[in-house]
């Protein structure tokens, strides 16, 4: 478990709103150790060695799916990924038989995706093992936030004073819940824009600036967040078309242009090229997308190993 100098006593990660600011610089610290031995030549630790990871993903997913495998592996962990779509739920066992049996079979940490909001902490009261929730629904992300705000981090030394913006659909938006609460825990001030429809005024509970003006929402920010529009959970469409979305909302080089100078761009991926965003501005040299994806992996490897009970302070000194 961890010291007093880097606090982490959670078996499981399910949310950044339970979160100190501490705890999340803890996971900072130890995914940059992580990051040095990544450089290695032999990109390897034994820090997991004898546990076995299992991936539960009822959601399609790209990054953070192959993003946990990596880390596990990294960290010397065997490591399974089911296929949920051919396991036995769909004979009609419950969810909370289905891991009880993976945990019969020796599991030693379960990482859930699943489209309903709440089922990684359900899964984390019924089992004695660490849970990683890897996105429950439009409730939380908690390691794409920390892959995000680790790499505004690294970028500008601290996320104390930097100005945010979240640009689309915050609404039905994980990625966007989990980032406000990171980004303000770390002293950020953070403004979500967009058509009111997906950017209503109660997120301003949650301590944010919300704004459907996009020149005044961008003007002097120092990083803007893009965020793909999410039709699957969705049950009416939140505006006329597509072509009216990127029309009145899609980041272009004029409205690059509002941003802070050298301003840094970012998306969770997957990223819908020519929708929420111009195609060169994701490949162009203020884009930090595919920076978020490396971090995803120490990042991960980091919430692993202390959601296991590393000691994050030695690996620190190491
Ligand atoms: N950002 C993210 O969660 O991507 P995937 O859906 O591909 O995992």
């Amino acid at each position: 478990m961890a010291t007093s100098g880097m606090p982490w006593n959670r078996k499981d990660l399910i949310s950044i709103e339970e979160l100190t600011a501490d705890e999340i610089l803890t996971v900072f610290k130890t995914a940059q150790a992580f990051k040095k031995i990544l450089n290695r030549r032999t990109a390897k630790t034994p820090a997991l060695r004898g546990k076995t990871v299992v991936n539960l993903f009822f959601e399609n997913s790209t990054r953070t799916r192959v993003a946990f495998e990596m880390a596990a592996t990294k960290l010397s962990a065997d490591v399974m990924s089911l296929d949920m779509k051919t396991s036995s739920t769909s004979k009609g066992e419950t969810l909370r038989d289905t891991v009880e049996n993976i945990r019969a079979l020796a599991a030693d940490i379960i990482v859930i995706r699943h489209s309903s909001p709440g089922t990684a902490a359900y899964i984390a009261r019924v089992l004695d093992i660490p849970v990683l929730n890897a996105g429950d629904g439009a409730h939380e992300h908690p390691t794409q936030a920390l892959l995000d705000c680790y790499t505004l981090h690294e970028k500008f030394g601290g996320l104390q004073g930097l100005k945010i913006a979240i640009l689309g659909d915050i609404l039905y938006s994980r990625v966007a819940r989990s980032n406000i609460w990171a980004m303000t825990k770390l002293g950020a001030e953070v403004t979500v824009v967009g058509p009111a429809t997906l950017v209503p005024k109660e997120f301003e509970q949650l301590g944010v600036t919300v704004s459907h003006d996009l020149k005044s929402a961008l003007a002097d920010k120092d990083a803007i967040m893009l965020l793909r529009i999410q039709h699957e959970r969705q049950n009416v469409s939140a505006f006329p078309s597509l072509n009216e979305y990127t029309r009145m909302f899609g980041l272009n080089k004029t409205r690059l242009s509002w941003l802070k100078k050298n301003a840094v761009i970012m998306h969770p991926g997957p990223i819908n090229r020519g929708v929420e965003i111009d195609s060169d501005l994701a490949d162009s040299s203020q884009s930090v997308i595919l920076d978020q994806v490396t971090n995803g992996l120490a990042t991960r490897m980091a919430a692993l190993y202390l959601c296991s009970g590393g000691n994050a302070e030695s690996l620190v000194k190491s």
